[in-house]
């Protein structure tokens, strides 16, 4: 929520200009709505993450609240799941990245849980699978360094450890905030220009974005630091 005008000048010290309210000159904002949409999810890719119980069994979840910085990748997780009970748990995971071609077989794992009994705020709308790798058709694959499978499958593989856990402020979500580190990456060949370098003209990422399917549409333009 906006803080009111003057708590915010008090905390943060801002002088009378530098508040966009007070500003001379601005624009109005006649183009836009005022609008409240029930989630935010803006646009990200889809990750499936492997993981497993101190029993040893092996959960996947797709999930999509992440993103990278260098080598650590932050993801955002809901703490009624499986995969949040089992990262805080074992500390191990994989992150395997589906292509557009794999939305379907996403889909198949969005009203599963590994979650035994499935939690009170799931029940009636998720039912428990065992074995998810079988339902969405995909193919367990041995990781080199962490203990949870990789999928087959996805182009782009990453195995990862758990770094810390956050609580989230927003905490009535019932969500926390994993960090994580990658240890170990694996890209498909087709889509790996050299060793260190993915082709982003060939990487078409599965991408979800209120609550839809989408992939990259053509290429725009690089950055001043793109290698390739
Ligand atoms: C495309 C997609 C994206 C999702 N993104 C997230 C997410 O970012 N964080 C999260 O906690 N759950 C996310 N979910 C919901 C979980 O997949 C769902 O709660 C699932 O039951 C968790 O399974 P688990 O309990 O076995 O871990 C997403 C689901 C789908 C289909």
């Amino acid at each position: 929520m906006a803080k009111n005008s003057n708590a915010f000048e008090e905390e943060y010290g801002l002088s009378e200009h530098q508040k966009g309210k007070e500003m001379k000159g601005l624009g109005k904002n006649i183009d836009h709505m005022d609008v409240e949409p029930g989630i935010l999810y803006f646009g990200t890719p889809v990750v499936l993450i492997s993981s497993l119980g101190r029993d040893g069994k092996v959960n996947l979840s797709p999930m999509s609240s992440a993103w990278a910085l260098g080598h650590c990748v932050v993801l955002g997780l809901a703490m009624n799941g499986k995969t949040y009970e089992n990262l805080e748990a074992t500390r191990e995971l994989t992150l395997n990245f589906p292509d557009r071609s794999m939305w379907e077989s996403v889909e198949s794992l969005a009203q599963l849980t590994g979650k035994n009994p499935v939690p009170p705020s799931k029940a009636g709308r998720y039912s428990f699978e065992s074995d998810k790798f079988n339902v969405a058709n995909l193919t367990a694959v041995e990781s080199d360094i962490v203990h949870p499978p990789l999928v087959g499958e996805c182009p782009i593989q990453m195995e990862a450890t758990v770094q810390h856990i956050y609580a989230l402020s927003e905490d009535n979500l019932g969500a926390a905030i994993v960090e994580v580190s990658v240890v170990k990456i694996h890209a498909d060949k087709d889509i790996a220009l050299d060793m260190n370098h993915i082709d982003p003209l060939k990487w078409k990422p599965l991408i979800y974005s209120f609550r839809h399917y989408f992939s990259l549409g053509e290429q725009l333009g690089k950055t001043f630091k793109s290698e390739t």
